[in-house]
């Protein structure tokens, strides 16, 4: 058996190396190092991470680059793009690199290259959007569809609807989208109030096909279409996304109208699946190429580039340090574009799905911590409501800052006051503000200790130009690969969630007890929650 993680030499040695860190200040560093801000960064795709203002020297790179390097990072990062079965617990490869690779590359996985039947299904796409977008296809009444309505939840929802928000500059004209994820029937009534079934188009995605949520709201948009229009509307109003043939066949859905991909595709790394068909269908088919393309650029980049330099390794080992040597339980994602408003709960699937896991690939409890709690806002929304806690409350918050350097709105001088407070909240959480300061500014003695800004708080900034296809593609995969890092050192499974399972079979039990005279044996607290709902439920 494999020393475990927390008695290897190099963790030992992290935790050494972290002792020196007591009492070391951001300010001296920066004053000891005049090209500080020059050696602690790196850029890639278009992406520029300044990581200098973190709790880091040359010595802790040297020693978490030897941990990834130990941890044997560079191999199991070959076995992923070579599509090794990486998911040992669902025998399966994680194979997401291969949606983005250029028409003519070879990507085998068993043995078969699936890069032709990948561009089959994102041919079959893009021929699906054009006759959407031209008007060939049009709903059963003869009008054009003008409203897609993705029907998905988890991996099948928070990737399109965070690109369709992303890319808001980019959307076709005239297309509408709308997200039905959640099965509280409020989420479908409000999204189709001010629908026109005859313009409107339900994308149901799904990798199983079986999701409670998603079968549910699906039946319910069936419903919805055929007392408008009639049973004969289905076929054109309905496609599918999925993994599953035979469960959409027996949903009733015409499988040529069904977009599909693989198992090998996890359901949090599918944005660039036929998941995104409804990305496609609002942004039109060059931008979502072009997304594409900023996944692939990014992909090379980690496969290529030395570990020191490599964008998702730093990022992945960044994280790990405070998870892990300075006891930070969470990692705040702030990205300063209004767009990118659903970044943050993208990001909390992708990372927390994917590294919140106790057990090792063996099946043997962790010896560490694993996945940080992932949250956050826009800037400078948080500002005026949780940064209080950022600088000056008692808990460590590594924080991501991602900005651009040109503004996709017209009101440019906004633009120039949303970057200038990215980078004031980076310095300032960095550098603080001391008594001596305040003092010699003149402020009261007794406010002085409320006043202080102890500052030391880490964080990166990642800057981009703008926020366009290309470059939410570089950044996505940017996230996706740090995850995997941060995952390969932990020693788990970052591709499996059987976490999700549990509360899905005590739901549909209880579900058979609201709806049925069925009784099972619960818990007091369950027990009594159930009686209240039962007679409290109304007719
Ligand atoms: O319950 C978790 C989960 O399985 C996620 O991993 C997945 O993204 C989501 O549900 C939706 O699953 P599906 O695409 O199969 O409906």
């Amino acid at each position: 058996m494999s020393t475990p993680l927390n008695t290897s030499s190099v963790w030992r040695d992290l935790q050494q190396h972290r002792q020196s860190w007591e009492g070391v200040t951001l300010r001296q560093l920066f004053q000891d190092d005049p090209q500080r801000a020059r050696n602690f960064s790196a850029e890639a795709c278009g992406l520029y991470l300044d990581y200098s203002k973190h709790l880091i020297n040359p010595e802790t790179l040297r020693l978490l680059i030897t941990l990834a390097r130990a941890r044997h990072l560079e191999e199991r990062r070959a076995a992923m793009f070579a599509g090794e079965r990486i998911n040992r617990t669902e025998g399966r490869a994680a194979f997401h690199v291969a949606l983005r690779a250029p028409k003519g590359h070879v990507m085998r996985t068993a043995g078969v290259d699936v890069v032709p039947e990948v561009h089959k299904v994102l041919d079959h796409m893009a021929a699906f959007t054009r006759s959407i977008h031209d008007g060939t296809w049009r709903g059963a009444t003869g009008q054009p569809i003008r409203k897609i309505i993705n029907i998905g939840i988890g991996g099948s929802y928070l990737g399109p609807e965070m690109a369709w928000k992303a890319l808001r500059p980019y959307r076709h004209p005239g297309m509408e989208l709308g997200f039905v994820a959640n099965v509280d029937g409020a989420t479908f009534t409000d999204v189709t109030a001010h629908l026109d079934p005859a313009e409107t188009l339900f994308i149901v995605s799904s990798k199983t096909f079986t999701t409670l949520e998603t079968m549910t709201n699906a039946q319910q948009a069936r419903y919805w279409v055929t007392s408008a229009l009639g049973e004969a509307a289905v076929a054109r109003h309905f496609v599918a996304v999925s993994t599953n043939v035979e469960a959409v066949k027996a949903f009733g859905m015409d499988t040529g109208h069904m977009f599909g991909f693989w198992d090998w595709v996890g359901g949090r790394y599918s944005m660039d699946s036929a998941i995104g068909l409804s990305t496609m269908l609002g942004v039109g088919v060059e931008h979502f190429t072009a997304m594409l393309a900023g996944f692939h650029a990014m992909d090379n980049h980690f496969q290529t580039a030395p570990l020191e330099q490599n964008l998702p390794v730093l990022m992945g080992l960044l994280a790990l340090w405070y998870n892990n040597f300075w006891d930070a339980q969470t990692q705040a994602i702030l990205p300063y574009a209004h767009d990118l408003a659903r970044f943050p709960a993208y990001l909390q699937q992708l990372q927390m799905e994917s590294n919140g896991k106790g057990v090792d690939e063996d099946g043997h409890p962790v010896t560490v911590d694993t996945g940080a709690i992932i949250w956050g806002e826009p800037g400078t929304d948080g500002q005026h409501s949780f940064y209080q806690l950022i600088h000056q409350g008692t808990r460590l918050i590594p924080c991501d800052f991602i900005g651009f350097c040109q503004p996709l709105s017209p009101l440019a001088e906004q633009h120039e006051l949303l970057m200038a407070n990215l980078i004031a909240q980076a310095e300032a959480l960095a550098f603080g503000k001391a008594a001596e300061e305040l003092r010699a500014e003149g402020v009261a003695e007794a406010l002085v200790p409320f006043r202080v800004f102890p500052g030391n708080r880490p964080s990166s900034v990642l800057l981009g130009d703008r926020l366009d296809p290309h470059t939410l593609g570089a950044l996505v995969a940017l996230y996706e690969h740090s995850v995997f890092t941060q995952g390969i050192i932990w020693g788990i499974d970052s591709f499996d969630q059987w976490g999700v399972e549990l509360g899905k079979v005590l739901a549909q039990r209880i579900v058979a007890e609201l709806r049925s005279t069925a009784r099972h044996p619960h818990d007091a607290s369950t027990a009594a929650l159930l009686q209240r709902y039962l007679q409290r439920r109304g007719s």
